[in-house]
Order: C-alpha cells, then structure tokens, then sequence
C-alpha cells in the first residue's frame, strides 16, 4: 500500500470507529463479548424451538420466525453453532441443547438424493464428535460419508449435487460441493477405507480444473457431460450472472481448498487458496469493511445487499489459512479478519439480545436473483461466524 491509501484506510477506520460502526476495544475482548452475547441469544433460540420435534431455525422474515426440518441444506448449522458456544464456555445448558439439536438431524445421514450430507453431518455430529468424544456420533457420520459417496460417478469424477433440472444440467456441481469433502477425508481416516479419499481428491481436484476462471474467481455450476466427464454448462444460480462472482460461492472455494491443504499438505491446493484470497482482499469492489455484496458483480453495488455470511466464512478460512503462509501474507490475512470480525461484531451487523428472531447476524443474503433470503439472518453466517471467533481465540 502507498503511503496516501495508507492514509485514507487509516482515515475510514478511525471514522468507523467514531461513528460507532466499529468497536475500538482490544480483539480479545471483542471475541468475548461476542461468545458472551452469541450464548444468550442461541439460548433464546434453543429454547424457542425445543418442544417442537424435529424443527431447527432457518431465518427470521418480515418479522417472522422461519424454521426447517432436518431435510434443509442447513440443519446442521444451529447444532454446530451450539457445539462452538459450549467449547468456549462449557455451559450445561448449552451442552444440553447442543445434543437435543444434533440429534434432530441424524436421519440425514440416509440422505442419498442431494450432495448436502457433509454441511448437515460435519457441522453438528462432527462437531460434536471433535468435542465430546461421543462413540455414537462415529457411526452417524461414517453412515453419512457412505450416503454421500453415492453420488460420487467414477466417470465424471466428483460428487453430483442436484437431481434436479435435468433438462439443462446433466450432472451438475456447485462450487459449495467442496464443503462436503472434508466429512469424506475424516470418514477415510476412521474407517482407514482410502476409496473415501480417493473420492474427495479428485472431486477437489477436478473441481480447481474447471471452476475457476483465470482470475481465480469461480463459477457457481459446472454441469458435466456424464459419458466423458467434460463441462457442457458454466452457470449461474444464485449469482447475478453467469460469469459474475457469486461473493458465497467464492468463499467456499476459499474455505475448501484452506482446509483440502490442512488435511493433504498438497501445495497445489493451498496455492489455490491464495490466489482466491488474493482476488477477493484486492478485488476493486470489496468495501474497505470486508463485508462483500452478495456478488462482487452485482450491477446494483453499493445499492444492494451485503452477504454476513460470505464474510464469516472468509473470517474462518483467513484465520486457518493464515497458518499456512508466509508473514507477510498472515498479516495480511488477519488485518482482512480483524476488521471483518470487529465489523461483525459491532450494532451494523449483530442482533439486540431476543431480537432478529434470536439469531446473532444480520444482513446475509441467501439467494438475490431468485428473491430468496435477501438481507436476513441465516444460520450459516452466525455458524461461520462463531467458527471464526473460536479460531481467532486460539490464536490471540
Ligand atoms: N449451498 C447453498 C448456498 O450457499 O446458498
């Protein structure tokens, strides 16, 4: 940076923090507060839903509560976020919920017809796992990783995500998709049964073949041929084009190849998670708060919505990916983090105890082009979130 941009990012933080946008305290303090409020609030929201069987949270609309059964892609976000609150405080009464919640996801671990097994599985029952040791939730996320392995064609090479739209996708992949892999690389390590592996390889590495642009920003579908395993469609579904960078989808290719090289030390993946960290801190559209639009092309920018849970998940990745990097990138790195967490962390973006349907984000968009999900709460950026926090504490 230059010494004037140096000067004006300078200039932009102490404004922020004097119009109370940003909290000026220490970041250790910042991380607490913000464990202390998410347990309140998820306490709030565990005991909103727990006499209803089988129902989660989902969002809060029009002032309105939304909740799921476990069939949501997301069901196993509330869980997992319960799993990170009781890590670091080790309250009973969370605990308590955390299990209630975790096992009302279980039966998913028969889920054959969609590529979501790994979000719904690892986040809660892994989590869970990692945490409290349970045997039982060993044999949950083993059943899972063989559910998933289901959609993986050997001659296509990766995992199919949707069943539907076959008119048009033949064997579609979304670049989410890499966020289920992780469930298969620790299912190879319990059962020591490598085809789990195997097949989280060469979805991860056909996946970096096709998805990404020269620039490193990533298409959301890839639909492949299912006789030669070839692309036939690059597109769109929750972006705001074709060619555009969808702000989530970019996030979880960050995320995946972040965690792909913690678990293989395969360089080629955590260049990959580089390049992608590198297009999304200097892309020309990412506000100074590193809290993107919910796409970096949205024609609309900076009249539109900003996407909570794209920046909690790069706050996640950052932090690990951080580990893995020279010092100049680490701090670069963390400054990114630091300023996306206090951000977070301050009244723009989280919730007042018991309102926000109790969930502890605001402004996260779920799907803008199909009118879906726009600028609420969701549970995956509250999840990131606390991901986030816990991997930050670790390392202050
Ligand atoms: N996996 C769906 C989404 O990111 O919206």
């Amino acid at each position: 940076m230059n010494k004037t941009r140096k000067f004006f990012a300078l200039l932009f933080f102490v404004a922020l923090i004097q119009t109370g946008r940003i909290n000026a305290q220490p970041l250790k303090k910042v991380v607490n507060d913000a464990f202390d409020f998410a347990e309140q609030q998820s306490l709030i929201m565990a005991k909103k839903y727990e006499d209803q069987q089988g129902t989660l949270p989902k969002s809060f609309e029009n002032g309105k509560d939304v909740s799921s059964d476990s069939r949501w892609w997301c069901s196993g976000f509330f869980p997992g976020s319960l799993w990170y609150i009781f890590e670091h405080s080790q309250n009973q009464d969370v605990l308590k919920y955390a299990k209630l919640y975790t096992d009302r996801v279980e039966r998913e671990k028969y889920t054959t017809d969609n590529h979501d097994v790994g979000f719904m599985l690892y986040c809660s029952f892994g989590n869970g796992l990692r945490i409290t040791g349970e045997e039982r939730y060993k044999e949950v996320l083993l059943t899972g990783a063989k559910s998933l392995a289901t959609r993986f064609d050997p001659k296509v090479g990766l995992i199919r995500s949707w069943d539907h739209n076959t008119e048009v996708w033949q064997y579609p992949v979304i670049i989410d998709n890499l966020m289920n892999l992780e469930l298969m690389l620790w299912a190879a390590d319990y059962s020591k049964d490598e085809s789990f592996r195997k097949i989280a390889i060469s979805h991860a590495d056909k996946t970096m073949q096709h998805h990404f642009r020269p620039d490193y920003s990533s298409y959301h579908v890839v639909s492949y041929d299912r006789k030669t395993g070839v692309p036939h469609k690059k597109q769109t579904h929750q972006g705001t084009s074709d060619d555009s960078a969808w702000s989530r989808g970019q996030a979880w290719g960050l995320y995946g190849y972040t965690y792909l090289y913690r678990e293989t030390k395969d360089k080629r993946y955590l260049a990959q998670a580089m390049h992608i960290a590198d297009f999304l801190i200097n892309h020309p559209r990412m506000p100074k708060d590193f809290i993107p639009y919910w796409d970096y092309d949205a024609p609309q920018i900076p009249n539109t919505p900003r996407d909570a849970s794209a920046a909690a998940l790069m706050a996640s990745a950052l932090t690990e990916l951080s580990d893995f990097v020279d010092a100049q990138s680490k701090k670069k790195y963390m400054q990114v983090v630091e300023t996306q967490i206090r951000t977070l962390a301050s009244e723009e973006y989280t919730s007042k105890l018991g309102e926000n349907g109790a969930f502890i984000l605001k402004h996260s968009t779920g799907a803008y082009p199909l009118k879906s999900e726009v600028d609420v709460p969701l549970t995956y950026a509250d999840y990131y979130y606390l991901e986030a926090l816990t991997r930050l504490k670790k390392r202050l």
